[in-house]
């Protein structure tokens, strides 16, 4: 299993160009199945994640183009379903696979598909993603492990309410819901920017949606979905990540292609720690404003709220802050995950159930230490960055998940890190 190496201490300095948002890419390759028609994403990541539901699409009977040349188009075409069932040697590599259920039951009127089980952040459970579903006239079973779906007619119309906010279960009645029979309204919907996104490739596509963005949205099912053309929103996590790398670093990076437009509450923190973040020609321009970093309390929310996917970048950050903090995790039971490897690295941190009380330290040292999940594991790579000493970060396939030539874009800032196999 590979590793990453990393020689701490230096200042980053340079630019780094921001790939489209992994968490609305996903979800826009599986809105391909709604349609017979091609269609082609543009500023794709090229990430393991994606490479991985890439090939759940193939199974069902898509054609996905291959970019050779990274220019980050890809284009899917799915003229017919050739399997409605999504097994789970593949579910199992990427939970939002469990997507293509709905588009699946609403094309083919029946589908099979793997529950994903819980993973390293929690138990995950998809009751709301069925009971949308169920709510636009579905029969769903559960049997073996799988998900066992068939829709008598075709999918109506609901007034559905989420009994708590759900990204990928708004995400996937939304998607269903486009080929539904008549009007459905979701209440209390999530409100994260790729759920818009994701509205606004359906609407291109032929979908009828208004309010994806906000906590009601409506969607008046239309008969068929035709071909279009989609440009994917910058990946807000990635931008916040490099931000925090300038900041814990003391150095400054120009981070192209992106904005502030999309962080939420994330930029009030950052700036209140002492990140100073300003809008460039290209993007944004983030550095450490002043001296020491401070120490600030964030608790996670939905968006627009402080994201659970930066909050590991942040804690790292906190690690050294003067003061402090206090982190609540609301949203995943088991996102602490990072904490212990942080403490290997000098950090003094205390956790009580889904809060954690971080005391800055003056600097943290390097260690061997091991990556748990994606946001675990780049928390740990920032932390390599700002420690004294060398820092290696066990199993970084979890990496490789979600962010795009990670140790090129570090190493094109002057970061000492490198990428070591086996
Ligand atoms: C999405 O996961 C993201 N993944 C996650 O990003 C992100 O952390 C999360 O939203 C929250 O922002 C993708 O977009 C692929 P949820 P999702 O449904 O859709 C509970 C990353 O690092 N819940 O909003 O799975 C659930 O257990 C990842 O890129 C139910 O109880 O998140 C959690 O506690 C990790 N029943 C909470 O809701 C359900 O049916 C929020 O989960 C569904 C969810």
């Amino acid at each position: 299993m590979d590793r990453i190496g990393i020689a701490g201490g230096v200042p980053l300095k340079g630019e780094i160009a921001v790939t489209g948002a992994k968490n609305a890419a996903l979800k826009l390759m599986v809105a391909a199945l709604l349609s017979d028609k091609p269609l082609t994403l543009e500023n794709m990541p090229d990430v393991a994640d994606v490479a991985a539901l890439k090939q759940v699409l193939e199974v069902l009977g898509a054609t996905v183009s291959d970019d050779p040349r990274r220019t980050g188009r890809m284009t899917l075409h799915v003229p017919e379903i050739t399997s409605t069932t999504a097994p789970y040697d593949l579910v199992r590599k990427m939970r939002a696979s469990v997507l293509v259920f709905g588009p699946l039951l609403a094309r083919s009127g029946v589908a099979k598909v793997s529950l994903p089980g819980g993973c390293a952040i929690g138990t995950r459970p998809v009751d709301l993603h069925i009971m949308g579903l169920e709510a636009l006239g579905a029969r769903i079973d559960l049997e073996d492990g799988y998900l066992l779906g068939e829709v008598p007619g075709r999918l109506k119309g609901a007034d559905i309410t989420f009994p708590m906010i759900s990204v990928g279960a708004t995400e996937h009645v939304m998607m269903a819901a486009t080929l539904a029979q008549g009007m459905t309204v979701l209440r209390q919907a999530a409100q994260e920017p790729e759920i818009a996104d994701l509205a606004i490739c359906l609407n291109a596509m032929g979908a009828d949606i208004e309010g994806a963005g906000t906590a009601t949205i409506r969607i008046n099912g239309v008969e068929s979905l035709h071909g279009a053309s989609h440009h994917v929103i910058p990946d807000r996590i990635e931008t916040g990540t490099y931000a925090m790398a300038a900041a814990a670093t003391d150095g400054e990076i120009e981070l192209l292609n992106t904005s502030t437009e999309f962080l939420g509450d994330a930029v009030q923190a950052l700036e209140a720690a002492g990140v100073g973040i300003q809008p460039s020609n290209r993007g944004i321009t983030a550095c450490r404003a002043n001296g020491r970093l401070l120490a600030v309390d964030i608790t996670t929310t939905p968006y627009p709220g402080f994201a659970t996917d930066l909050q590991a970048q942040f804690m790292s950050l906190m690690a050294t802050a003067e003061g402090e903090s206090h982190i609540h995790e609301n949203i995943f039971e088991n996102r602490f995950m990072h904490v212990p490897e942080l403490m290997r690295m000098g950090a003094d941190i205390q956790v009580h159930g889904g809060s954690a009380i971080v005391r800055g330290v003056e600097s943290l040292h390097g260690a061997p230490v091991m990556a748990t999940d994606l946001r675990a594991s780049v928390s740990l790579v920032l932390a390599g960055l700002a420690a004294e000493g060398e820092t290696i970060v066990n199993r970084v396939y979890h990496l490789d998940r979600g962010y795009e030539r990670l140790v090129d874009k570090l190493a094109s800032c002057g970061a000492r890190i490198e990428r070591l196999a086996g």
